[in-house]
């Protein structure tokens, strides 16, 4: 694991092999097993941010917590403990304000969502209702598509995406995804873009599930709030 922090025009941390080789084949198995049309979701039901009633987002996905009564069965979360051990050496030893104040990563709740990118997926302009956001992009070797990068579009800033390296960002930042090209011969065989994203929360609320549950939120901030 190789963790490097960028405080430049905006603080944010990029991890290269965050999962080791162990790790990564059990966050396989659980993309395998989940990547099934009739497993994942439209973007309608992945909280997909909106601009004027209309979906920003063309992927298929799924929140872990939707599935599992017990975040213990799932690989991914498990593995994200890692985060929680390291968290001096990857968050709060970043020079920018916004990290190294953070609060202990484990007094954040977190919801766990899992996307998945083939050919002409993309994802648009928008912010994240979280605190912070941690993806980690995962896909099959060899590569069968072009795209799915991360854009920061108010800083002109493109992050190329590569297996197994993840970033963490303050959610409040607009972010986009650049659209996905792929063969059709490539398609339907798992062999497309998957971004895990941890989205931590600073109370412990079940967003995943109902907007009616955010009660946190002003009425007047809900009809503002774009989702992830
Ligand atoms: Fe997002």
């Amino acid at each position: 694991m190789k963790v490097e922090h960028y405080d430049e025009k905006f603080p944010f941390i990029i991890i290269e092999n965050f999962y080791s080789l162990d790790e990564i084949n059990l966050v396989w198995e659980e993309l395998d097993f989940l990547c099934y049309p009739f497993k994942l979701d439209p973007p309608t039901k992945t909280l997909a941010a909106k601009n004027k009633g209309t979906n920003l987002k063309q992927n298929e996905g799924v929140f872990l917590e939707k599935i599992y009564t017990d975040k213990n069965i799932s690989n991914i979360i498990q593995l994200n403990d890692k985060i929680i051990d390291n968290q001096k050496q990857i968050i709060q030893e970043h020079p920018s304000w916004f990290f190294k104040n953070i609060l202990k990563v484990e007094s954040f709740s977190e919801s766990n969502l899992i996307s998945y990118y083939e050919n002409a997926c993309y994802y648009g302009k928008h912010k994240d209702a979280s605190f912070f956001t941690f993806l980690r992009w995962v896909y099959k070797n060899p590569k069968s598509f072009i795209g799915g990068n991360l854009i920061f579009d108010d800083y002109d800033l493109e992050i190329e995406i590569k297996n197994n390296m993840g970033i963490i960002f303050p959610s409040s930042i607009s972010h986009s995804v650049t659209e996905v090209q792929m063969k059709s011969n490539d398609m339907h065989k798992k062999m497309g873009r998957f971004c895990i994203s941890t989205f931590y929360f600073l109370e412990k609320k079940v967003f995943h599930d109902k907007i009616d549950e955010v009660n946190f939120l002003q009425d007047k901030d809900k009809k503002n709030l774009q989702f992830i």
